[in-house]
């Protein structure tokens, strides 16, 4: 195994990525977009981040990645590290798991808000032994995302604010692919292309199409699956996908490709939103990219139905349950609130995972981790199922850090909360992946082994909803966490804590 090693000082630039107008956007080393990570499975992996926004702290989350003996490098602020404050640097570093972790993953800011200003990229694991390796030729990135016209700080002010109190999310005003709207992809005829795509926005999941193509489906979140094919795939922001395409066998003609957000998300549509963002597969430049036919029925692939190629099977015996009702609420002050089971999530003055290496025997206790971090504690080496009602009538994409979980069950809309005693069967060999959709008013029921001892986040990834408060910490074996990383803050995170001036000790109220 290798070490792939980036030096990225993070600054404003200005960008005009949709051709309406400048805005200032978060580059690396004074480029927008931001590179594309490229590992191989086992590889070490080290980011010296710089942080010179000069106006706002950041940091670094890789997302899907399971981070074994590394809950440290994982990212979230007041969660496994400190803000690193205008001026100040931290390094990552960590090693991707030799086994178990190919594929198609991203990287983004995991401070509040942050990564719709564009700190967020792909994140490609290669795999000498995957088992789809001599079924292509090349490979291609795809990124897709919404776009907001305006920053997001004075985004979130109007959202969070007492103006609000539907809480209707501010609405993209277009969207990305590979960060521009303007993207051809030159293809061979008689060739087949490993297509990863990734969703990188804030919002908006997008129904994805490659017309008069078909995809064969044989990764999601980084776990192979049986090659299945989809005609259109539904991929909710965090979401990834690898997919196989073959090209025709002439170039007679060029294709259009699309992602199209999905507009029931949106509270109003506003006048004149175009949800489309087109690329073109191009056989021949001297032929024309024509535009997109138009869809009257979006009928996406159900992920549900994946099998993942290992076959694993489905963990038959619960050990330890979380059940999480969620729901969105003004509390007739005007400002909107998103819950788990009536707490809005609140980060702690110390960060969870101190608290966790800091507080000996008592760690296991979950009084000490504060009153609004709906934190769970987990024994370790049991088989978890995490019970998560919708009781809201939007779409939300749950994300678990450190796992990726079965997807035992998953309702259709209105199913109202999850009755174990009645509901249809069980797959046998469910699909695996580390973030999925709930349905309005329906539930999910997600299983996994704690095997990975850690601070885990379990949160919506819709950003406005990251904002609102839907989070849930996962505590996962605290008592081997400590002595896994020494009882001891690690080293190179006390200065980033000093610079910002977050405590590093005491209980997490900050008493
Ligand atoms: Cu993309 Cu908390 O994660």
């Amino acid at each position: 195994a290798g070490t792939v090693t980036h030096d990225f000082e993070v600054s404003w630039i200005y960008a005009n990525p949709d051709g309406s107008q400048n805005r200032p956007v978060m580059g690396i080393n004074g480029q927008w977009p931001i590179p594309t990570i490229t590992a191989t499975k086992g590889d070490r992996i080290i980011v010296n981040l710089k942080n010179s926004l000069g106006n706002e702290s950041t940091s670094l989350h890789f997302h899907g990645l399971y981070m074994n003996g590394s809950t440290h490098m994982d990212g979230p602020i007041g969660v496994t590290q400190c803000e690193i404050p205008p001026g100040s640097s931290f390094t990552y570093n960590f090693t991707v798991n030799l086994i178990d972790q190919p594929g198609t993953y991203w990287y983004h800011s995991h401070q509040r808000g942050q990564y719709p200003d564009g700190l967020r990229a792909p994140l490609i694991v290669h795999d000498t032994d995957s088992p789809h390796k001599n079924l292509y030729d090349e490979e291609i990135v795809l990124s897709f995302s919404d776009w907001y016209h305006d920053l997001m700080n004075p985004l979130l002010a109007q959202f969070l604010s007492i103006a609000n109190p539907s809480g209707a999310e501010p609405v993209p005003d277009s969207s990305l692919l590979n960060e521009t709207r303007d993207l051809s992809v030159k293809v061979e005829p008689g060739k087949t292309y490993l297509v990863r795509m990734v969703n990188m926005g804030a919002f908006a999941a997008q129904y994805v199409w490659f017309e008069d193509h078909t995809m064969q489906i044989v990764e999601v979140d980084g776990i192979y699956t049986e090659p299945t094919d989809a005609d259109m795939i539904y991929m909710t922001v965090a979401q990834r996908y690898s997919v196989l395409i073959t090209t025709k066998n002439t170039s007679d003609a060029n294709f259009a490709f699309v992602g199209s957000m999905d507009q029931d998300l949106f509270d109003t549509v506003p006048e004149g939103l175009n949800p489309n963002v087109t690329g073109w597969l191009v056989y021949n430049d001297a032929n024309e990219k024509p535009a997109p036919k138009e869809l009257q029925a979006f009928d996406p692939f159900d992920d549900y139905t994946l099998v993942p190629q290992d076959k694993e099977e489905i963990y038959d015996h619960v050990d330890q349950q979380i059940t999480l009702d969620m729901k969105m609420d003004n509390l007739d002050d005007g400002e909107n609130y998103a819950f788990f089971n009536d707490i809005t999530y609140v980060a702690p003055k110390v960060p969870t995972l101190y608290t966790a290496l800091s507080t000996g025997a008592n760690a296991t206790n979950p009084v000490i981790y504060g009153a609004n971090t709906n934190q769970f504690i987990l024994a370790e080496n049991q088989v978890v199922e995490i019970v998560l009602n919708n009781d809201d009538p939007g779409k939300h994409p749950f994300h678990l850090h450190g796992h990726a979980f079965q997807v035992v069950y998953r309702s259709e809309e209105e199913a109202g909360f999850y009755d174990p005693n009645n509901h249809t069967a069980f797959p046998s060999t469910p699909m695996r992946r580390d973030t999925i959709l709930v349905r309005p008013n329906g539930n999910i029921v997600l299983r996994f082994r704690s095997d990975n001892p850690g601070i885990w986040l379990f949160h919506c990834h819709i950003e406005w909803h990251v904002a609102s408060g839907l989070i849930a910490t996962i505590i996962e074996s605290p008592l081997s966490l400590q002595s896994q990383l020494d009882g001891r803050i690690p080293a190179n995170h006390l200065q980033a804590c000093a610079d910002a001036g977050t405590p590093t000790a005491g209980n997490a109220a900050g008493n």
